[in-house]
Formats: structure tokens, sequence, C-alpha cells
């Protein structure tokens, strides 16, 4: 699913494509997430907190099993036509037997090409692909989450628009750069 690039146009006028995200591409995804922590808007970490560099990233992201082909993992990326990297989303199953329904979301978009649909795009391509998706014994995600910032009414909008409903909060769950403390939502949809 998704190995081969969909072009799709975005509301700018460009055209993007959207691909299955492999271990090819763990570089770019560093470069990445370095630009939307520096941007410093919806993100719990800061630009220190990052591993040092691509290799040591591209570790992580094994070791969590973001690349993993037997349906534990669904990660998409977002590129411009010249190839640049504009986002990229993944649903990452937990792996107890008793959890293995639920898939755990996150997403992230280029502060340089915010606002311009990738967003939108990455998700309903995300929840297509998981709502499709069934492992060799039948087995399926039933259940996707996520956690956002309370502070992050972008993000809010658009899981919401995607039909993730409010679940609870953590209160006082995180420092933001002011010093003030933010609660995290937690927000969930159920696939059906
Ligand atoms: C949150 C994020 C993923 C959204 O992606 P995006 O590409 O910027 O968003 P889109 O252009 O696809 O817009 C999607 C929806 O967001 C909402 N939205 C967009 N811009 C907004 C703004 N300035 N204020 C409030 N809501 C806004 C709208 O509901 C929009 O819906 P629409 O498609 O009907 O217009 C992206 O901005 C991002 O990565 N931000 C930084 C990191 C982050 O917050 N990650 C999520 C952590 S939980």
């Amino acid at each position: 699913m998704h190995s081969k690039a969909l072009r799709v146009p975005l509301r700018d006028g460009r055209t993007c494509s959207i691909r299955r995200a492999t271990h090819a591409d763990a570089a770019a995804l560093y470069v990445l997430e370095r630009a939307i922590v520096q941007a410093r808007q919806g993100v719990v970490k800061h630009e220190d907190e990052l591993p040092p560099d691509a290799a040591a990233y591209a570790t992580d992201r094994e070791r969590a099993g973001l690349h993993k082909t037997d349906g534990t993992a669904f990660p998409l990326l977002v590129e411009s036509e010249d190839g640049a990297l504009l986002g990229e989303a993944s649903v990452l199953r937990l792996g107890y037997r008793m959890l293995r329904h639920v898939g755990v979301l996150g997403i992230g978009v280029h502060p340089a090409a915010q606002g311009l649909g990738v967003g939108r795009l990455l998700m309903q391509h995300l929840l297509e692909w998981v709502r499709s998706h069934r492992d060799t014994d039948g087995q399926r995600v039933l259940r996707v989450e996520l956690c956002v910032r309370a502070d992050n009414p972008r993000a809010i909008a658009l899981y919401r628009a995607m039909g993730f409903q409010h679940e609870g909060a953590r209160r006082a769950f995180l420092r933001a750069d002011d010093g003030a403390l933010v609660d995290d939502l937690l927000m969930g949809l159920l696939v059906t």
C-alpha cells in the first residue's frame, strides 16, 4: 500500500506526491523533524533533545518498529515535485496482543508547507490505509489515538474534522517555552 507515489494537488496549485516512508527516508525525516521542533509550534521537544544525527534518528525509528511491513506500522510522507519532504504521518500499533487493535498516530508538516492542505492529505490517506488493512489472520486496527497540546488549535481542528473525539486531558502535562503549564489532550477515533 502506498509504496508507489500518488500525485495530488495542493491548495496553492502545486502538485505533491504521497507514498509510504521507508528506512531510506530517515535522513530526510530527521531534517523535517528538526525544522518542526525549531518552529516551536505544537511540539513537546527541544532541539537538543532530538537524536544527535540522522543515523541515530534512523536507529530510533527502526527500534520503534516504524518501518515494519507486517501491518504494525503505517508510515506515510508527502513530497513536493522537486523531492523536498513536506510532511509525514504514521500510525504505529501497540505490541501486546490485547492492545494490538490500537494504533498511535503522529503527524508533522514542515513549517514552510503548513496551511496548504498537507496535513489533511496525510490524515485522509493514513486513515484510509489503516481502515483497509487486514493482518493475515484478519485482525485490524479498530482504534486510533493521539495526544495533542491543548494550545494547538490547528491540529485539534484537523483531528476533529477527521472524526477524532476528545477523550480526556492530562492537566499541566507540559511546560511551554514561556513557562506556562499546558494541558495535553487525548483524542481517539474508532475505526469502522
Ligand atoms: C498540525 C499540522 C499537522 C496541520 O497540518 P497543515 O498541513 O498545516 O494543515 P492543513 O493545511 O491540512 O489544514 C488542515 C486543517 O487544519 C485547520 N487549520 C489550518 N490552519 C489553521 C489555523 N491557522 N488555525 C486553526 N486551524 C487551522 C483547519 O481545520 C484545516 O481544515 P481545512 O482543510 O478544512 O481548511 C501542522 O500544522 C503541523 O505539523 N504543525 C506543527 C507540529 C504539530 O502541531 N503536530 C501535531 C502534533 S499533535
